[in-house]
């Protein structure tokens, strides 16, 4: 990275890393890999000067700050032959020193050394900055009270450009590499590079729009190096760090001249590497200009790679932003007014269960818990460190813990909720112990009045699915994809129902099929119907994976309507439906045997399902096995939702354990009857939508 970071200084500034009056800064240099690679790669002859006076670096944890410091000294004192002290280290968080944006960092907590340096690298120019900053990108547990705080200068900066230009709902990107590039990006000196090896989330996520977006509008010339690892999205390709996320090398230039012209994008990725060992042979051995480049066109949805050539810019929008946001009806236009992601709850094991007295009996331990740490808070005034580890701390609660707000069950708060495909357990719905509720109270209001939401798998795992629930359902319904919605109804705060559907997309859709006999119920319908239709699916397969879904207008629109309504009523009714006339075989239990142990597989080979030592279901009709929800069939969710499994939570693993198949099995067996029912069903109408051209 300093040999390509070299180069790239050279060809868009002409000077060198060892040249005066280039400073060179790593903001979170961790045991200092870098600034001593650094030192390893400069002439011993500028050394000195740079040492003394233009390489700095930051580090926020005490350990690696005292090995950064050894290292650093010992590998000049090797080179140069002297030992000279380096004075450019500060124990800082770097996140937090915003000089840039007004904000001054409190030295009050900090040695009168280290205010000193940190004062001086303020007053620095910095044209390089460097690193491999933390490359978590979700928060971590707030129960190990490391979790990633949050830093209102830089997370300003990010709401006013990575945030703000993102059309996604989920703008996800107060994570740790945003803010390093935020900060990095208004660090640097008007002409300057930036180089970071971080998380690679931001080449292709949609909740990355924004961010290429504003990189692409800050900087003249942008080199990727995609060297893959996504475990978690399917890449199988080795990781450099060993970590589950995808790694990429960015090369980022910023150059301020009067008459800027766009910026370049260079993009490289690596699937012929298939190894971890065999990428890093890859960086250390490349020149940046040996490296094989493409040059990306970013399209109008600020997407950089995997674009494709269709008209879905032409279709009928279902939802956006923009309608969201605005007061005005004739602003509006999107065929849906309101979208919402599902709920978050950050603690899944403590309110959701298939029992409702479990539920209850968790939650009174829960709200008991807290009550009284509650009251030890205003006794002792004790700082949060000694917390009680037996429930599930999450910023909502702390924020109750200090306002001392009293948490009582309330029986209420447990409702039936839609918690994977086909699979219903109970909520406990409560906004102290649901971290996010998204939109979902202006769906389902205070009374959870009825309404049908059509809920789809957003993200780029698994491929595009829907379905339509008349419950609150969970944003992980389609795990490990997100779950976006949108509802038939939405509620006003009065409680007053509102169509969702817009009075703008009635009016196109009316227009379109010159026909005002047309109504939002069954534009609802159309609606459902085309989001299943294949056609469509692959067609927009990478839009539907980045973008919200937009319509087209087909052919005889009442066809596609009467397709809608039958999926809708056979989804919305799944656990009243006919069952399917599977059969059953029971074998006796071995002579020793109490309880026969639960299995819960497919067979898809033998068309059966065995639930467990004695009882097999057979003659499942094989179509039902197409019937796909992301990376499982309707069947198999509901088998893995009803295995035993040990609740990650350990209280609850202790405690509250008390799920046992066989109180569920003959539940779970209408409930495959009748879901099989379902997917033969849909797949036999997704068939005749095919045929029909
Ligand atoms: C991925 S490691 C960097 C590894 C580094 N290249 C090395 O040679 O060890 C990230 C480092 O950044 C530090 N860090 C994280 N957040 C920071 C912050 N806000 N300010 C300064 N350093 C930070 C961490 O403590 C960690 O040591």
């Amino acid at each position: 990275m300093i040999e390509s970071t070299d180069f790239l200084v050279h060809k868009h500034f002409g000077k060198l890393l060892a040249d005066k009056d280039v400073e060179i800064l790593d903001p979170a240099t961790g045991t200092g890999t870098f600034i001593t690679e650094l030192i390893d790669y400069l002439p011993k002859q500028s050394l000195e000067h740079k040492y003394k006076h233009e390489i700095h670096c930051n580090e926020v944890a005490i350990l690696p700050y005292y090995i950064a410091n050894l290292n650093i000294e010992y590998t000049y004192k090797q080179k140069m032959g002297v030992y000279e002290e380096f004075e450019n280290i500060c124990f800082v968080d770097t996140l937090d020193n915003t000089s840039f944006a007004g904000k001054q960092l409190d030295l009050f907590a900090m040695s009168v050394e280290n205010t000193a340096r940190i004062k001086r690298q303020n007053d620095r120019t910095i044209s390089v900055i460097i690193g491999n900053p933390p490359y978590n990108a979700n928060q971590q547990n707030e129960n190990d009270n490391n979790k990633n705080r949050s830093y209102p200068a830089i997370d300003k900066l990010i709401k006013e450009s990575y945030v703000k230009y993102s059309t996604a709902q989920k703008t996800k990107r107060y994570d740790m590499y945003s803010r390093f590039f935020r900060w990095a990006t208004n660090r640097l000196n008007e002409n300057g590079i930036l180089a970071f090896i971080t998380n690679s989330s931001f080449i292709h996520s949609k909740e990355a729009d924004g961010f290429r977006k504003a990189v692409f509008d800050e900087f003249s010339e942008i080199y990727i190096i995609d060297l893959g690892g996504d475990i978690r999205g399917g890449d199988k390709t080795g990781n450099v760090f060993n970590v589950q996320v995808g790694i990429a090398i960015s090369f980022m230039i910023k150059k301020e001249t009067n008459n800027r012209l766009p910026c370049k994008i260079f993009y490289s990725s690596t699937p012929q590497l298939k190894t971890a060992d065999t990428k890093l042979k890859f960086i250390s051995d490349s020149k940046l200009s040996e490296i094989c480049f493409e040059h990306i066109i970013s399209d109008i949805n600020h997407n950089w790679i995997k674009i494709k050539e269709n008209d879905f810019e032409d279709l009928l929008p279902l939802v956006n932003k923009e309608t969201k946001l605005v007061k005005h009806l004739d602003e509006e236009k999107a065929v849906f007014k309101l979208f919402s992601l599902g709920v978050v709850t950050n603690r899944d094991d403590w309110v959701y269960d298939f029992s409702e007295s479990n539920i209850f009996d968790k939650m009174s331990f829960f709200f008991d818990e807290f009550n009284a740490e509650r009251i030890k808070l205003i006794k002792s005034n004790i700082s949060d460190y000694s917390l009680s580890n037996s429930i599930k701390w999450t910023r909502e609660l702390k924020k109750q813990l200090q306002k001392d707000n009293k948490l009582i069950l309330n029986k209420e708060c447990i409702i039936n909720s839609f918690y994977r495909p086909y699979v219903k357990k109970y909520l406990y719905y409560n906004k102290y112990v649901n971290e996010m509720q998204y939109q979902i109270p202006s769906i389902f209001h205070k009374n959870h009045d009825r309404n049908q939401v059509i809920t789809y798998s957003f993200g780029k795992r698994g491929n595009f699915s829907l379905i339509v629930t008349d419950c609150i359902f969970s944003l992980d319904t389609y795990l490990p994809n997100a779950t976006q919605s949108f509802p038939l109804y939405r509620y006003d705060k009065e409680g007053k129902r509102i169509d969702n559907i817009t009075d703008w997309g009635l009016k196109q859709i009316q227009t379109h099929y010159q026909d005002i006999a047309i109504t939002k119920i069954d534009i609802f319908h159309y609606t459902y119907a085309v989001l299943h239709n294949p056609a469509y699916r692959s067609k927009y397969e990478l839009n539907l994976k980045r973008e919200f879904p937009r319509l087209p207008y087909y052919e005889n629109f009442q066809k596609w309507v009467n397709w809608g309504k039958q999926l809708m009523e056979l989804h919305i009714n799944y656990e009243t439906v006919t069952p399917y006339n599977l059969t059953r075989l029971d074998i006796p239990l071995k002579d020793n045997q109490k309880t026969p142990k639960p299995k819960l597989k497919a067979d898809k080979t033998k068309n059966s399902i065995i639930l467990d030592d004695v009882t097999t279901l057979e003659n499942i009709p094989k179509i039902a096995w197409e019937y796909m929800l992301g990376n499982r069939c309707a069947l198999e969710w509901i088998l893995d939702q009803y295995k035993e499994k040990k609740p990650k939570d350990p209280t609850i693993a202790e405690k509250f354990n008390t799920y046992r198949f066989a109180d569920y099995k003959e539940q779970v067996i209408d409930l495959l009857m009748r879901v099989c029912t379902v997917s033969v069903e849909t797949m036999n109408i997704i068939r005749e939508m095919s045929e029909s051209g």
